[in-house]
């Protein structure tokens, strides 16, 4: 794979995949400008190398149709600004429109297409429309490490007919992270798991368990391997179905000699809502009529101790509902722990991330990944479809 900065880009159409994908509160205003922030390197690289830089993203979900509740044009703005340099943003994707903007370019010249997702054909990976993307390009670069994890038309189809493509700088930075972590790393190695459910993340359990010297459980699927250990869960969510998979997953853990930590104590509540009362519980005394909804302060106590000795902290969930106030107590203090820690720390997942900038702890960790699904799918061990794709890079030019 070849990267953005080994490629010769003056005076070529370069079309870069991003994701830009930025939630926008009821005004239109970017509220979190991580992801935007994130591509500049690659931007800039670009813009400076004098190549003509057409930047394409998806944004929310818009079912295949124009919406301008999901249109890209706060994002154009936004990068206007950083960028200090107007960034017109095109009328659509594809079309005679935008190929008469692309015409009229100029080296250093920088445009947005808009939302993607607007044509139902770039979801379904349809070979025509990613072949008429393509032709819009001399150049293809991949910096969207957060939506790589999707066969999508510009994820996957685009590369193949460009002839030259390349990765950008935040999925190199992306990937050298993770593999600094997972790959080659300082041990001892934990790994902390988290949010609602076991279903999501059984994959990625059971690869962590081959690399992991620890593991740590919090979160709504702690509750399943309580309950998998024999203890009454209240009313607590839990997956019934997976009770003997966790089972399993623990007697992996012990033949391999992973420490597998679970939340030793639990706050409840009879719901999950600001004004319900909270009561700290051991896991073994949770009251039948109650809702696990946050881990308690003996587990905060358990985990950070756990976290002292090691070299390298990866962490994908949170460890409670911290959306609610009182329940956001775990996972804030297990931010304070990563972010404290010397050890090389990775943090992946929009809830995980949102987290740790919450806890105030967001310059303290290491790396922030951009990926949700994408950071799950390497926990998993498997390989991004849009990394791969680049591999094929022009094979399907006639
Ligand atoms: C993300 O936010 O995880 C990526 O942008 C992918 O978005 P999607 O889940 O809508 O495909």
């Amino acid at each position: 794979m070849r990267f953005i900065d080994e490629l010769s880009l003056a005076g070529k159409r370069v079309l870069m995949r991003v994701d830009f994908n930025v939630p926008l509160d009821d005004k239109g205003n970017v509220t979190d400008d991580n992801r935007v922030r994130a591509a500049i390197p690659s931007v800039k690289y670009a813009v400076d190398s004098g190549a003509m830089l057409i930047l394409c993203s998806h944004l929310g979900r818009p079912k295949g149709k124009k919406d301008p509740r999901y249109s890209l044009r706060p994002v154009a703005t936004l990068l206007g600004e950083i960028l200090n340099m107007d960034v017109p943003l095109a009328p659509d994707c594809v079309g005679e429109q935008v190929r008469t903007l692309v015409e009229t370019m100029k080296p250093g010249g920088c445009i947005l297409l808009e939302n993607l997702r607007y044509h139902p054909e770039e979801q379904a990976n349809d070979p025509g429309f990613a072949e008429e993307l393509a032709t819009l390009a001399d150049v293809y670069i991949n910096d969207a490490f957060a939506v790589s994890h999707r066969a999508h038309a510009s994820v996957v189809g685009v590369p193949e007919f460009v002839k030259e493509c390349g990765a950008g700088l935040l999925l190199k930075k992306e990937l050298s992270y993770f593999n600094k972590a997972m790959e080659n790393p300082a041990r001892p190695l934990v790994a902390i798991l988290g949010g609602a459910k076991v279903s999501s993340k059984l994959g990625a359990i059971e690869n962590i368990l081959r690399k992991v010297d620890k593991l740590i459980i919090g979160g709504a699927m702690a509750n399943t391997f309580l309950a998998a250990s024999g203890l009454d869960v209240g009313r607590s969510l839990m997956e019934d179905d997976l009770l003997d998979t966790a089972r399993g997953i623990m007697a992996l853990a012990t033949k391999r000699g992973v420490k597998f930590y679970l939340p030793v104590d639990c706050l409840v509540a009879d719901e999950l809502g600001p004004n319900s009362p909270v009561e700290a519980v051991t896991c073994q005394e949770i009251p039948e009529g109650k809702m696990a909804l946050d881990i308690g302060p003996a587990s905060i106590t358990l985990f950070e101790e756990a976290l002292r000795d090691v070299a390298t902290i990866v962490w994908n969930g949170p460890m409670g509902a911290f959306e609610v106030e009182a329940f956001s107590g775990g996972t804030k203090a297990l931010a304070h722990a990563v972010g404290q820690s010397n050890a090389l720390s990775i943090i992946g997942g929009g809830d995980t991330d949102h987290a740790v900038a919450m806890a105030g702890e967001k310059d303290n960790v290491s790396y922030m990944s951009t990926g949700g699904g994408a950071f799950l799918r390497l926990l998993e061990g498997k390989e991004l479809p849009g990394i791969e794709a680049l591999e094929r890079c022009g094979t399907k030019i006639h």
